[in-house]
């Protein structure tokens, strides 16, 4: 159990972003209506609850129990298979969530038994205020345990569960999220739909590219694009349309798990279409499961290039600048020496050279095939 599992990132929707606390069974319910209907064929799947769903208070023999925002999780679960879709949830090795609802802290069996008797498929798992139960100044078996504890709960249930680790990228978590049993791992703290925090996070990943791998994957943290506000404050996401090629692109060749973090009841024309280029997502699925690594980088340029399995490569070409720049690789450049054939993944159209007009703060993405 737990192994060969999410052999490729998770692609899916994530609470958090869009609706913050205020989550609700309804809004899960509408997510996933909407996931099935206009993003499964794409290869979305899972609809995953953040924190905000649990009650102050534990019942009969210490299980965990769901306030009233979600009156069945079970009956909700259920709906969301019934569609065809996964259903994730989230908790906090910690006595409390981020957002100070009860974590699972010495209930680890008690919680895993509990979401594998509803069926859950995915596991978001917070540090939180387990930061209080730890030394100060954590060493690294201090920092890994809560999460091998939960990892041994997860695996005495009988059920599949993907396993996410959520510390924002302390100690380096991506030298030892795999080893620790984890399919996935946050790399920083949280992203917020501005410029700034989606390239500062982007861009900063390079040395956690080389851990990547089939079934464990760097994860910089969810997608915001369409409508995000964290509960109370909805509002189109502050990135331009070029910047969420960028995010999205940067995020593909990351090898990233895709999580959806916007209002999915109000899914734009640009957000589908951003969410449902499947020669984008290919990248991100890629079975080889490589991440990009940073090959090129000056003050107003960055280029990510990632190994694909069928021998091809994914090139990111990014215009960081504010201006509009040409940006282009030689046929001799040691990146794409020997390829000859370049598609523009974006307009899917074939392009004889890797070269192109790019947008302020915008990209061109292409896949080099021989
Ligand atoms: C932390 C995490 C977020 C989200 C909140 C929930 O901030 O990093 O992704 O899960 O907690 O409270």
């Amino acid at each position: 159990i737990g192994d060969n599992i999410g052999l490729t990132p998770a692609l899916g929707w994530n609470s958090w972003n869009a609706w913050g606390l205020s989550v609700n069974d309804e809004k899960v319910r509408t997510s996933a209506r909407e996931m099935a209907e206009r993003l499964s064929s794409h290869g979305w799947a899972y609809v995953n609850i953040d924190d905000g769903w649990e009650a102050e208070d534990r019942g009969v023999n210490g299980k965990i129990v769901t306030n009233s925002k979600f009156p069945n999780m079970k009956g909700l679960t259920d709906f969301v298979h019934g569609l065809g879709l996964r259903m994730g949830i989230y908790s906090s090795p910690g006595t409390r969530t981020c957002g100070g609802y009860l974590g699972s802290w010495q209930h680890e069996d008690d919680d895993a038994q509990s979401y594998a008797d509803w069926g859950i498929d995915y596991l978001k798992y917070d540090w939180c205020s387990y930061g209080q139960i730890a030394p100060q100044n954590p060493n690294l078996d201090e920092m890994k345990k809560p999460y091998i504890v939960m990892r041994k709960s997860l695996d005495k249930t009988n059920r599949d569960i993907l396993f996410s680790y959520c510390q924002y990228g302390m100690g380096d978590v991506w030298k030892w999220g795999a080893e620790a049993g984890g399919n996935s791992w946050r790399t920083t703290g949280d992203i917020t739909d501005t410029w700034q925090s989606m390239s500062g996070i982007g861009f900063n990943q390079d040395s956690a590219a080389p851990f990547a791998g089939p079934g464990h994957f760097n994860d910089p943290d969810m997608l915001v694009v369409g409508k995000v506000g964290w509960g109370p404050s909805l509002h189109n996401t502050r990135l331009t349309f070029d910047e969420q090629y960028t995010h999205i692109s940067l995020w593909s060749l990351l090898a990233s798990p895709l999580l959806i973090g916007c209002d999915m009841g109000n899914l734009d024309p640009f957000t589908l279409s951003l969410l449902t280029n499947d020669e984008v997502l290919a990248i991100d699925q890629d079975a080889l499961a490589k991440s990009a690594c940073q090959y090129a980088k000056k003050d107003n340029t960055q280029i990510w290039v990632k190994e694909m399995k069928d021998g091809s490569k994914a090139i990111g070409l990014f215009n960081t600048s504010d201006k509009y720049q040409t940006l282009s690789l030689s046929a001799n450049d040691p990146a794409i020496k020997g390829y000859t054939k370049f598609r523009d993944v974006w307009r899917q159209q074939n392009i004889p050279a890797v070269s192109g007009k790019v947008a302020p703060h915008g990209v061109l993405l292409v896949r080099v095939s021989k």
